[in-house]
């Protein structure tokens, strides 16, 4: 089974806030997951529908299996397609899903780091490269992979960039929020390709889910 056969119809989507968000526009869509994938161990979820399957991935991952086709469509955040670039991909709706902020932030009352060159931890490395080089800013990226708020605590950077939206996760470290780059919200996305050869299934999927996502206000 891949994105480019011409009998499945293949969604990639990740598990947690984005899955259990998407869920109720894919039924919206008449499509309802067979299985719940927090509590299978399943990557390929059968459907409702013989014709459509699910592939259960990494965030951080949608784009790139959607970009070369491995699936057809899509759900991932702004953030993730903004750093991912957005090659080989149409974003034709905002799902308004899953809703955040991308932003710096440091230690509370932290001014910065005393002329040195300002030492910057993130998993979010190309937004942040042009974040700072919009604003003239030559800056040390440390690329992590989770738990940024940690970085400042122990020294390992002056600043971190990640997505704030309660804004607890910051406060409960010592930690505020300082500059905003970017609204997130998540995207459905779809392959370029797929759109050309399998486009009245695909074009079906994204009008009911930009109509569930209207109705839903
Ligand atoms: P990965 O597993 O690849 O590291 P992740 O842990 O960031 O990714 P999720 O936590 O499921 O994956 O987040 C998915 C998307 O939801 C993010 O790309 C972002 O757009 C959005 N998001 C992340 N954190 C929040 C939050 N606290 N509130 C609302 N939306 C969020
Ligand atoms: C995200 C993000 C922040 C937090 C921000 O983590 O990495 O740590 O949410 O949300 P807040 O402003 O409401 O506290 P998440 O909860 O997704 O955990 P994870 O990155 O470990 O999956």
């Amino acid at each position: 089974m891949s994105g480019s056969d011409n009998d499945a119809l293949v969604i990639a989507l990740s598990k947690g806030r984005i899955f259990k968000e998407t869920l109720p526009l894919l039924a919206h869509a008449g499509i309802e997951p067979v299985d719940d994938p927090e509590s299978s161990r399943k990557l390929v979820l059968d459907t409702n529908r013989e014709d459509v399957k699910l592939l259960i991935l990494r965030a951080t991952d949608v784009p790139t299996f959607v970009q070369y086709g491995a699936a057809d469509l899509g759900v991932a955040g702004k953030d993730v397609l903004m750093e991912h670039g957005g090659e080989g991909l149409y974003e034709p709706v905002d799902l308004k899903i899953a809703t955040c902020k991308l932003m710096t932030a440091g230690r509370v009352g932290d001014s910065g780091n005393d002329g040195r060159r300002l030492r910057v931890a993130t998993k979010f490395v190309d937004c942040t490269r042009r974040f700072y080089a919009a604003r003239g800013e030559q800056v040390e990226i440390i690329k992590l992979y989770g738990s940024m708020e940690l970085a400042p605590l122990v020294g390992l950077a002056d600043r971190i960039v990640d997505v704030v939206d309660t804004g607890n996760t910051l406060r409960a470290n010592g930690l505020e929020p300082l500059e905003h780059i970017a609204d997130i919200s998540s995207r459905l996305i779809v392959n370029k390709a797929s759109m050309k050869m399998k486009h009245e299934r695909v074009k079906t999927v994204i009008d009911d889910i930009a109509e569930a996502v209207a109705q839903r206000g």
